[in-house]
């Protein structure tokens, strides 16, 4: 493991934009797994300008990202599809058949979850894995302590990731109340995974989670 410090949020954004350049430089139809959040927001409007400047291009990447709201239809202005495509997808040459997300309107979880392993699978497996962290430390939607050995499923949200995620929804209520998420397998399974982290409310979590013994 290597940890990066960065001086700024625009700094961290930058570094971590590179390192996904690079990635897709190296491998020009690699697979990119994504994340949503405010994290990453800043490494999406990054690569969106390189790639206008014409330094970079999507044209052969595929995309997997880590996870979707159960029960939200991709239109929904809330749903992680739609997050992507708004703060990168339409602003880049990715194929729409290259993007995918878990299908949160497909009620029949095992299904869904068993179709998005396969798919990872098909693909050869994701090259570099973006993640973000909550501020209790859940990963995709995997709250601490999930079973390290499960791959994609359907989880519960606990309250504090519920009122974590509040602010993208009207109000508390209409945040869902189940998700589906790549596990912590399937990300460990990723060849390369670049977590980044900012802000105060993260310090606590990220010092137990990387520096307490
Ligand atoms: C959501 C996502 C996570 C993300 C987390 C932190 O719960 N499912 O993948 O890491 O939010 O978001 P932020 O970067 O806004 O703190």
């Amino acid at each position: 493991m290597k940890i990066i410090e960065a001086k700024t949020y625009e700094d961290m954004s930058r570094k971590a934009a590179n390192i996904i350049s690079a990635q897709v430089i190296m491998k020009p139809n690699c697979v990119l797994g994504l994340a949503t959040g405010g994290t990453p927001v800043g490494i999406y409007k990054q690569l969106i300008d390189w790639y206008r400047k014409g330094d970079i291009d999507f044209s052969e990447v595929t995309t997997i990202n880590l996870d979707e709201y159960r029960g939200l239809p991709r239109e929904s202005i809330q749903s992680y599809w739609t997050f992507m495509h708004e703060h990168f997808f339409d602003h880049v040459n990715i194929r729409p058949e290259n993007i995918n997300l878990p299908d949160g309107t497909n009620q029949d979880a095992q299904e869904e979850c068993a179709r998005y392993d396969r798919l990872i699978m098909e693909k050869g497996g994701i090259d570099l894995q973006l993640l973000g962290i909550g501020v209790d430390g859940h990963i995709g939607f995997n709250e601490p302590g999930a079973a390290f050995e499960l791959g994609t499923h359907c989880v519960n949200l606990t309250e504090s990731t519920i009122e974590a995620n509040a602010r993208f929804f009207d109000t508390v209520k209409e945040v869902p109340r189940q998700a589906y998420t790549m596990g912590i397998k399937t990300i460990m399974q990723a060849h390369k995974v670049l977590m980044v982290v900012n802000g105060r409310s993260k310090a606590a979590i990220i010092k137990e989670a990387f520096f307490v013994q």
